[in-house]
C-alpha cells in the first residue's frame, strides 16, 4: 500500500492521541484512506519530556517542515501567531495542513484561505471535537439556508456547569478535573471566559453564512460570574443554566453571541450534560437537525484529525482541495452583525434587598417604567433579606439596562442586580 508520512507539531493531550490512534488501528484507516498514513516525525518544546515514539521527535520545526516524505503537516500546539506563521511556512512548501486550533482560525480563517490556494486544508477538529459539524455545515447540508443554530460549544465549560448543579462540586474543583481528563485549553481561561466557544462560533457563523468577523466584534461573555445559587434558583423556576453560542438570521443582519443562559429543561440543549457538545440548527430545506457528542478529549479531537487526514490523502493525486474549505467560492449575501443594543432576550434578574413592605412594587414599576413585564417571580427570604428572582417577557437589552440602573439609583439593592439571557 502506498504510504503518505505526516509530521506532527505538537505531541500533547491531541498530537499523542493522533500518534497512539493511528499506531493502533493503522490498518483499518488504511483500508479506507487507500494508504497507510504513518507519522514521520514529531516536533515539540521540549523533548526530555516525552519517552519512545516509532517516529522522530525532535524540536527542529525546520527539519520537519523540509522533510520530503512529509506531506501533511498537523499542527497540534495551540496560540494564535505562531501557529499561523507555521501554516503559512506549510503552505509555501506546498503540503497539506490540517489543525485542531480555532484560536488561530477565528483570527486568521481569512488570510489561511487566503495563503492555502487551494493545497488541502482541514480544520475539523476545531469545533466539537466529536460531532462533524464542519462537514455537516460546509457539504451534507448545502442545499440549505440556515435561520440559525445554537450550540455548547465547549466542553470544559459544560463540564463544570454539569459538575456543580448534578455533584455539587465547587468551581475550582470541576476544573482541575476538566485539566486532569485534558479536556482544558492550555489557558484553562479561555474556557471559563467564554474566548473558546466564542472562537468556534465564528468558524460556525463563518461555514454557515460566510461572515469574516473576529471574536471582539461579537458578544462573549463567560461562565465565571455563574453561581450554584443561581443554578439552584433557575433549576426552581424550570431551567439549567448553559454557557450558549447562537447565531440568529434576521434578513441582513446576522445576531451572534456567546453567553450563559436559561435554557428551559424541556429544550434539548438543557439535556446536555458533562463535556458534551450539542448543536441545534434551523436550515429551510432540512427543518431542525440536533446533534450531540463528546467535545474535548485526545482521542475524541484525535478522531476528528484522522478524518481529516484521510480526507487529504484521498486527493492525494491532485494535490488541490476541489471545494473551498470554508464553503463559499462566492459569498451569498452580505450581513451586518447585529449590535448589542439590539439584542432582544427574556432575563432572569436576580435582587437582594431588605425585607420591606414596597420594595417590590418599586422595582416592578421601575420595570413597567421601560415597558418590561414579569412572567415570572421567585422570592426566598432570610435574616431581614430577601432575593427576589424575576422572570421577563421578551424585550429590548439596552431597556433592562435602563430599568436596572434606575433600580440601582434607587438606592433599594443590597448587592448590584444580576441578569441573565433567557434563551
Ligand atoms: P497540549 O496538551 O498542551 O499539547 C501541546 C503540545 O504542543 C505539546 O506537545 C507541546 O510540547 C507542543 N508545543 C507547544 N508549543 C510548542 C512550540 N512552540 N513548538 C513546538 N511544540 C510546541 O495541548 P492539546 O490539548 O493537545 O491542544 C492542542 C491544540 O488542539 C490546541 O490548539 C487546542 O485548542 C486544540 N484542541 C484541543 C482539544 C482538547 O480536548 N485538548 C480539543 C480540540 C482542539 P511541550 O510539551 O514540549 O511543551
Ligand atoms: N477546551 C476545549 C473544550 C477543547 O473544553 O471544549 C475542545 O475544543
Amino acid at each position: 500500500m502506498e504510504r503518505v508520512g505526516i509530521g506532527l507539531i505538537g505531541l500533547g493531550t491531541v498530537g499523542g492521541s493522533v500518534a497512539r490512534i493511528l499506531d493502533a488501528f493503522g490498518e483499518r484507516i488504511g483500508q479506507r484512506a487507500g494508504v497507510e498514513l504513518y507519522v514521520k516525525r514529531a516536533v515539540v518544546r521540549d523533548v526530555a519530556k516525552y519517552g519512545e515514539f516509532s517516529f522522530e521527535v525532535t524540536e527542529d520545526l525546520d527539519a520537519l517542515l523540509d522533510d520530503d516524505e512529509i506531506s501533511i503537516v498537523v499542527e497540534l500546539i495551540g496560540g494564535i501567531e505562531y501557529p499561523f506563521e507555521i501554516a503559512k511556512r506549510v503552505f509555501a512548501r506546498k503540503k497539506a495542513f490540517v489543525t485542531a486550533n480555532k484560536a488561530m482560525l477565528a483570527y486568521h480563517a481569512q488570510e489561511l484561505l487566503e495563503c492555502s490556494e487551494g493545497i488541502p486544508f482541514g480544520f475539523e477538529a476545531s469545533v466539537c471535537g466529536g460531532i462533524p459539524i464542519v462537514e455537516i455545515l460546509r457539504d451534507s447540508l448545502v442545499a440549505n439556508e440556515f435561520e440559525g443554530f445554537e450550540g455548547i460549544l465547549n466542553g470544559t465549560s459544560n463540564f463544570i456547569l454539569s459538575k456543580m448543579i448534578q455533584d455539587k462540586y465547587e468551581f475550582d474543583e470541576a476544573l482541575q478535573m476538566a485539566q486532569k481528563l485534558g479536556y482544558a485549553e492550555a489557558d484553562p481561561s479561555l474556557d471559563i471566559n467564554g474566548g473558546d466557544a466564542g472562537h468556534k462560533l465564528l468558524i460556525l457563523a463563518r461555514l454557515a453564512y460566510g461572515i469574516n468577523a473576529t471574536p471582539e466584534e461579537i458578544l462573549i461573555e463567560g461562565i465565571e460570574s455563574v453561581g450554584l445559587e443561581d443554578m439552584c434558583f433557575a433549576d426552581e423556576l424550570g431551567y439549567v443554566i448553559k454557557l450558549v453560542g447562537i447565531v440568529k438570521k434576521e434578513e441582513d443582519t446576522l445576531d451572534v453571541r456567546l453567553h450563559p443562559a436559561l435554557v428551559h429543561k424541556d429544550k434539548e440543549l438543557a439535556q446536555v450534560h458533562g463535556v458534551k457538545n450539542a448543536i441545534l440548527l434551523h436550515g429551510d430545506c432540512v427543518g431542525e437537525l440536533f446533534v450531540s457528542g463528546f467535545g474535548a478529549g485526545g482521542d475524541v479531537t484525535a478522531s476528528a484529525v484522522i478524518a481529516d487526514l484521510v480526507q487529504v490523502a484521498r486527493l492525494r493525486n491532485t494535490g488541490t482541495c476541489p471545494y473551498p474549505p470554508f464553503g463559499f467560492f462566492k459569498i451569498p449575501q452580505a450581513l451586518r452583525l447585529k449590535p448589542r443594543e439590539e439584542i432582544e432576550s427574556a432575563y432572569y434578574l436576580r435582587f437582594v434587598v431588605r425585607d420591606e413592605y414596597g420594595v417590590l412594587a418599586k422595582i416592578t414599576a421601575s420595570l413597567a417604567h421601560f415597558g418590561i413585564s414579569v412572567n415570572q417571580i421567585l422570592q426566598k427570604s432570610s435574616n431581614e433579606k430577601a432575593k427576589i428572582i424575576l422572570i421577563t417577557h421578551k424585550i429590548q437589552e439596552h431597556k433592562i439596562d435602563l430599568a436596572l440602573d434606575q433600580i440601582v439609583t434607587e438606592g433599594l439593592l443590597l448587592q448590584s442586580p444580576y441578569k441573565i439571557r433567557i434563551q
